[in-house]
């Protein structure tokens, strides 16, 4: 049972970022309190002022501080003990951090005002050089002694030497119960990353002197494993299995992110996994009763061996009603000084960044995932009737040269929703962050660059064999979310492309659209707040783990790539001899002349590598030499955002 609160449907005030939207009353699950307690948080992107336009998500980065510093007072009145940790990917995603020259500008100064026990880098801190020298000049030591890189090196820019991030292990004992823990801070086996950072696959890292000899230690009471790393991954797999070579009952917590959904895993009896979420949506809660310590060590208790650990988890949603309750507090006496600070710097920062300058007004919203591919509140729809024929067609090989061109583009180069009303500045970079530009490969056949996508969309194909060769994954095309739906959950029902069994996969929205009401239905009892369209998960251990109680979303599955046409129409079901059950040939593939006709393959440069390897495979040879820019300067934020000036433009004005 959960208790329901008495709460009247008014909505709670006093989330410091002056435009969000106030959070709304909902009936909650407490947190399941214990001996050790940590708080988590994964693949914040850089969403440190919280969702502005998302009443579940609206708490901010100053919030987050206000409640660790009453849970720990919690804590501390009662004896037990409580870690804040975060698994990476604190960057790219935001125009908090996106938009400031350099990225980053507010964002570390914001990020280290709380006090964060366990800390590691994502493959978002890696992509580019100068990125992970911020990790290494700037989030390392502000976070001494609590940032891990178990498996991370770097090359040091003053010495030229490649040295270890940050240290690679560590042990400490608790506060308040003296409970030892031994830690680890993993990387998932990522390939990515700029040549100035070196990744060692996890696999290979267990098998070091140095991590056997760590994991030896028997005045252990837990073994924390937090990582950049999803929870059901071989990475994880390996260390569990190599711990368990030597210690087959040191109760084992991991902690993950990466793949952007709340998930729990038991491994066995004694060891478990948390990983949650994505965008500041989430605080993960992870509970531990029952473990020997320091302090109980030789007195007369039960040892942890016989009677325990119990493990218990909560998916919190990120925002202050949740938080009062959590903390036992309302609007007067929840701020603290050092959190209304922070909230304050957020607004100065989002101010002084101009986010909320409006660039256009959206007549209705547009999905990622809510919404069926093809439709008309697609997103990707949107894009490929659209944004693209309209904002690449300025590019001078169509514009001058009269070039026929197909655009393609990757599904997961869009990673959010677009919601009626403003388009802000702070939009666009939570639709696209990405900086990669559009590239081209001119004059190839039609018959061969019509084919491109289909193989980039299909699966299990010789394409996506010859890919794995060449270390490109198909699940790196689409958004994570839903990689995480291909690759981990076989079970999903495919037949009617949507995950719907995998609720816990995207937002919640309140805005003014068909599924989901501005705000929660009047109950029948005035005073019990109903349930509300939002995160509804399933974990190993039931369906019981958000904090609080919703409704269910439904969720489509969208392919790899989209694909836009210039200069020309394709019928989608262009035969291409690949599928047998396709429409005729509606585009002639020979001029008058007889002479193929040739279009550009313009792509976004994120893709380059599997475009190249498609033509190729196609018989059509072609190597980076044969690329081109296709759009001087502009990237896919650029490309949607002048889309929108032009044709929701509303001359920066308030939308209606
Ligand atoms: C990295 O360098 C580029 C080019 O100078 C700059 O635009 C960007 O803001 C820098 N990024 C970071 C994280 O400092
Ligand atoms: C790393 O990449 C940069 C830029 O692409 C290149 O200039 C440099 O030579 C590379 N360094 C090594 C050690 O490969
Ligand atoms: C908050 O709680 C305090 C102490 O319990 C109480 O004095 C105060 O009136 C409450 N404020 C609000 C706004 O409910
Ligand atoms: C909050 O900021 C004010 C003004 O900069 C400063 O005087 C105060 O010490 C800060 N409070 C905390 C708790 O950090
Ligand atoms: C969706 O359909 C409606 C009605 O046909 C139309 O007015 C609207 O412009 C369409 N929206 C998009 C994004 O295509
Ligand atoms: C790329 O292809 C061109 C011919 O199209 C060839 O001259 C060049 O050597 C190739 N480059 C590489 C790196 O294979």
């Amino acid at each position: 049972m959960f208790p329901l609160l008495l709460a009247g449907l008014v909505g709670i005030a006093g989330a410091v970022q002056p435009d969000a939207r106030p959070a709304l009353p909902a009936p909650l699950r407490d947190l399941p309190w214990a001996q050790l307690n940590i708080l988590h948080t994964t693949d914040v992107h850089g969403w440190f002022g919280g969702h502005l336009q998302e009443p579940s998500f609206s708490a901010d980065w100053g919030d987050y501080i206000s409640f660790a510093q009453h849970l720990h007072k919690k804590a501390d009145d009662e004896g037990v003990d409580l870690l804040l940790i975060d698994t990476g990917d604190r960057v790219e995603g935001n125009g908090l951090y996106d938009s400031s020259e350099p990225k980053g500008r507010y964002t570390f100064d914001i990020l280290k005002e709380q006090h964060i026990d366990l800390i590691c880098s994502g493959n978002h801190e890696l992509y580019k050089q100068n990125s992970s020298e911020n990790e290494y000049s700037v989030t390392v030591p502000d976070f001494k002694g609590n940032y891990l890189a178990s498996n991370l090196d770097i090359v040091d820019p003053k010495t030229g030497k490649l040295v270890p991030l940050a240290p690679r292990y560590k042990k400490f004992t608790t506060k308040n119960q003296g409970i030892r823990i031994l830690a680890f801070g993993f990387m998932f086996d990522f390939t990515g990353n700029a040549n100035n950072t070196v990744i060692q696959p996890v696999e290979q890292t267990v098998k070091e002197e140095w991590f056997q000899k760590a994991i030896r230690d028997k005045d252990v009471d837990l073994i924390l494993v937090f990582g950049h790393v999803v929870i059901r991954s071989k990475e994880y797999d390996a260390v569990f299995k190599s711990i368990r070579g030597e210690q087959w009952d040191t109760p084992v917590v991991f902690l993950g992110g990466h793949s952007h959904i709340r998930d729990y895993k038991v491994y066995d009896k004694k060891s478990v996994a948390l990983e949650s979420g994505r965008y500041m949506e989430t605080i993960g809660f992870l509970s531990v009763s029952g473990l020997s310590s320091g302090h109980n060590e030789g007195k007369d208790i039960v040892p942890a061996s016989l009677a325990g650990p119990k493990f218990a988890r909560r998916y919190m949603d990120n925002n202050l009603f949740s938080m009062y309750h959590h903390s036992n507090t309302n609007s007067s006496t929840f701020p603290t000084g050092k959190g209304s600070n922070v909230s304050n710097a957020i607004a100065s920062a989002r101010a002084e960044l101009h986010l909320n300058k409006i660039r256009g007004c959206v007549p209705q919203d547009l999905f990622v995932n809510r919404a069926p591919y093809p439709s008309n509140n697609s997103i990707f729809s949107w894009l490929e009737k659209s944004v693209l024929p309209t904002q690449l067609a300025t590019s001078p090989r169509a514009s001058v040269q009269g070039k026929k061109a197909l655009v393609i583009t990757n599904t997961g180069s869009v990673r959010f929703d677009v919601f009626h009303g403003p388009f802000t500045r702070d939009t666009e970079y939570l639709v696209s962050p990405f900086t990669s530009g559009f590239h081209y490969v001119a004059d190839v056949p039609l018959k061969v660059a019509s084919r491109v996508l289909e193989l980039l969309n299909s699966e299990g194909s010789i394409m996506t064999d010859v890919a794995k060769e060449y270390g490109l994954e198909p699940w790196m095309l689409p958004e994570p979310e839903q990689m995480n739906s291909r690759r981990q959950k076989p079970n999903a029902d495919s037949t009617e492309n949507e995950y719907s069994n995998f609720e816990s996969y995207a937002p919640t929205y309140f805005g003014d659209s068909i599924q989901a009401p501005l705000h929660p239905h009047k109950s029948t009892k005035d005073d019990e707040p109903t349930p509300f369209p939002g995160y509804t998960t399933t974990d190993d251990l039931g369906r019981d783990g958000d904090d609080t109680i919703h409704t269910p979303i439904k969720f489509y599955n969208v392919p790899n790539c989209i694909q836009a046409t210039i200069g020309f129409d394709l019928d989608l079901n262009l035969d291409l001899n690949l599928n047998p059950k396709s429409s005729p040939t509606l585009v002639e593939t020979k001029d008058e002349n007889g002479d193929d006709v040739v279009v550009d393959v313009v792509y976004n440069e994120f893709i380059q590598p599997w475009v190249l390897l498609a033509l190729q495979y196609l018989g059509h040879k072609v190597n980076e030499t044969d690329t081109k820019i296709y759009l001087e300067g502009k990237t896919m934020t650029d490309v949607i955002s002048e889309w929108v000036e032009g044709n929701w433009g509303n001359g920066g004005r308030e939308c209606p």
